[in-house]
């Protein structure tokens, strides 16, 4: 089900994580190189907030444990196990840069 995100693409700030709520869901999204990027934005581990942790790259880092996330696919990384993976959500683009992702 495609869901419209409250912010536009012009909204976001290139490699800047913020979270928006919709759908009753927390969602992590971050524009990196143009590309908009949008998984689960509570930690798998213990909900730690992505959206404040540290982007190297394509991987967000959890502020509260640590635990590595690759933005693209919400997969964790193999060095930090304790993190269980995100749900990663496909992210639209409509013609005047509206956002929609499909839960
Ligand atoms: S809450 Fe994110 S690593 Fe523990």
């Amino acid at each position: 089900m495609a869901v419209k995100l409250p912010i536009k693409k012009s909204d976001l700030v290139e490699k800047k994580p913020q979270r928006v709520s919709v759908g009753g869901k927390n969602v992590f999204i971050v524009m990196i190189d143009g590309n908009v990027y949008a998984m689960d934005a509570l930690c798998s581990h213990r909900g730690g907030p992505l959206e404040n942790g540290a982007l190297d790259g394509y991987n967000i880092k959890c502020p509260w444990h640590g635990a590595i996330y690759d933005v693209r696919t919400g997969k964790v990384s193999p060095s930090t196990p304790w993190g269980k993976g995100q749900a990663p959500y496909k992210v639209s683009v409509g013609a005047s840069g509206e956002l929609s992702i499909d839960f």
